[in-house]
């Protein structure tokens, strides 16, 4: 990248787009969007011909927005501080539209700005309608976008859903109904953040571009999977939100499921956007319902109390902003599943996933079984451990395959080691943000990397019976962890004998880093 110098390129290669945001005064506008668009058009990833039209219902001038925008650009922007010919240039690109999301003239506007746009640029434009509002809306804008003609052009016109997508099954149905009646499904983006994960998009890339591991990816090699996506954050200002979603709804129906999905799917046949979305679905279909008889046996609840985090004193959750001071929400959530099919048969895969946590870390960990004979004397393999495979999304980027491997000396010893791949050790190109790689897949019209209908729907359904069970019987013990710590107690017990859950990566390594014998 050229130092100081850097302003907007276009990219030839597409073609004019219109991106209306509803809720362009909000956060999600202000943190992701906007930085993403921006950091797009610095790495000549935007059409020449382009316009971000905010829509909300707060008075605002154009530059009042993009004052506000400009601040949001200097912090989340990938490549920092943005220079001002980059972001002057940028910023006429954007405007404001005051706007009631219920009445028609708002859509009778935006229609009429998209034509004279159409027309300055004497070409026709793909418009994205995005919803970044709060999820009462979802509803409501596509319908409105119907009966204003603009979602009719199957081709040109795209809505794009941030999740909750629904509440629970039955709302999911019927926002999706709303979708459809309005909608093509091939019109529909319904954002998962986590796919446009660069790490996340590898397990594909991995998995299947590599003749090495499949061959293995199965029941009879594989013990067991863990997934762990941990936060060190609580909830911070988005109290008012969480406290009516919890864990399950904020990260495992949707972020945890997906990442299940791309771990036990079968191979693609090829990298059209409904093939993968076919495979993933499968493995949805494929989970074993849950009874609600065996609620407990197969899913753990937690609320962090007060405790510590990153070496200071912290809340707990109920005297968070927003939260209620007797909130039974649930900011910890870990589940035991199970994949009914050929692959997969008695496999446990376990989840976890919660806020307050001692770090952030998510990871996948595939854990093989033991050698089916132990050849070596027993006191050559203390510290012995089948081998794993850790799949780091965040924060450490990377594989680490962990195997068995002979100590130095004289005498044979057996030690676990590890091999290890980072992104950031064998790739110079930086991960752009998940929201860039999707903001252009919307722009490109490629849906591989967005859920479909039928996979929220179905990711709902075999949710349905632990939400159902644990919104009937509150906690009892909550706050039952203490922020700063790994969750409940009661989650080891969702584990098989001999199972556990992983130590994450970055702690193995300081770990290791601790008790490395000094050489001489
Ligand atoms: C969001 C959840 O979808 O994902 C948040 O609503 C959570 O509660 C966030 O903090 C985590 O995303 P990431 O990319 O920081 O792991």
């Amino acid at each position: 990248m050229g130092e100081g110098l850097r302003t907007m390129k276009a990219n030839d290669q597409l073609e004019s787009t219109v991106f209306v945001i509803f809720g362009g005064g909000g956060d999600l506008t202000w943190r992701k969007l906007v930085p993403a668009l921006f950091d797009l058009s610095q790495d000549r990833s935007m059409p020449a011909d382009f316009s971000v039209i905010a829509v909300d219902r707060v008075p605002l001038s154009d530059e009042k927005l993009r004052q506000r925008l400009h601040s949001g650009v200097n912090q989340f922007s990938r490549f920092g501080k943005a220079k001002d010919a980059a972001w002057n240039e940028f910023a006429q690109h954007i405007s404001y539209q005051q706007g009631d999301f219920k009445k028609p003239q708002t859509y009778a506007a935006l229609g009429a700005q998209c034509a004279t746009l159409e027309k300055e640029w004497g070409a026709k434009a793909h418009r994205i309608f995005y919803m970044a509002t709060p999820p009462s809306m979802f509803g409501e804008i596509p319908k409105c976008l119907g009966k204003a003609g603009l979602a009719r052009d199957r081709e040109w016109a795209r809505i794009v859903v941030e999740k909750p997508i629904g509440y629970n099954l039955e709302s999911a149905l019927a926002l999706n109904a709303i979708l459809a009646a309005n909608f093509e499904e091939s019109q529909i983006f319904r954002i998962d953040h986590y796919l446009g994960k660069e790490t996340v998009q590898n397990i594909l890339a991995f998995r299947f571009a590599n003749p090495l591991f499949e061959p293995i990816w199965n029941r009879r090699y594989i013990d067991y999977v863990t997934i762990t996506v941990a936060e060190a954050v609580g909830v911070e200002h988005r109290g008012g939100y969480y406290d009516h979603a919890g864990a399950l709804r904020d990260m495992v129906q949707n972020h945890l499921m997906q990442l299940l999905c791309l771990v036990a799917m079968e191979p693609m046949v090829s990298f059209q956007a409904d093939e993968i979305r076919n495979k993933k679905v499968d493995v949805l279909h494929a989970a074993r319902p849950i009874d609600r008889d065996a609620v407990a046996q197969c899913a753990v609840r937690g609320q962090y109390g007060p405790g510590n985090g990153d070496g200071k004193k912290a809340p707990g959750y109920r005297q968070e902003e927003g939260v209620a001071p007797d909130s039974q929400t649930e900011t910890f959530a870990a589940l035991k599943l199970f994949v009914d099919n050929w692959r997969w048969q008695d496999v446990p895969f376990y989840l976890r996933t919660g806020k307050c946590l001692p770090r952030q870390a998510s990871e996948i960990s595939i854990q093989f079984r033991a050698v089916p004979h132990r050849s070596f004397p027993v006191g050559a393999s203390l510290g012995w451990h089948p081998s794993r495979l850790v799949m780091a999304i965040q924060p450490v980027e990377g594989i680490v395959l962990g195997f068995q491997a002979k100590y130095p000396g004289p005498k044979m010893q057996l030690r676990p080691v590890d091999m290890r791949f980072s992104y950031h050790g064998s790739f110079d190109a930086p991960s752009p943000d998940a929201y860039e790689t999707l903001l252009w897949d919307v722009m490109k019209n490629d849906a591989t990397l967005f859920m479909r209908a039928d996979q929220v729907e179905a990711a709902w359904q075999w949710l349905m019976p632990v939400l159902d069970v644990w919104a009937e019987a509150p906690p009892s013990d909550f706050p039952n962890y203490a922020a700063g710590t790994w969750g409940p107690e009661e989650t080891q017990g969702l584990l098989a004998c001999g199972h556990s859950w992983p130590v994450p990566t970055e702690l193995v390594e300081q770990e290791k880093a601790k008790t490395k014998p000094k050489s001489h």
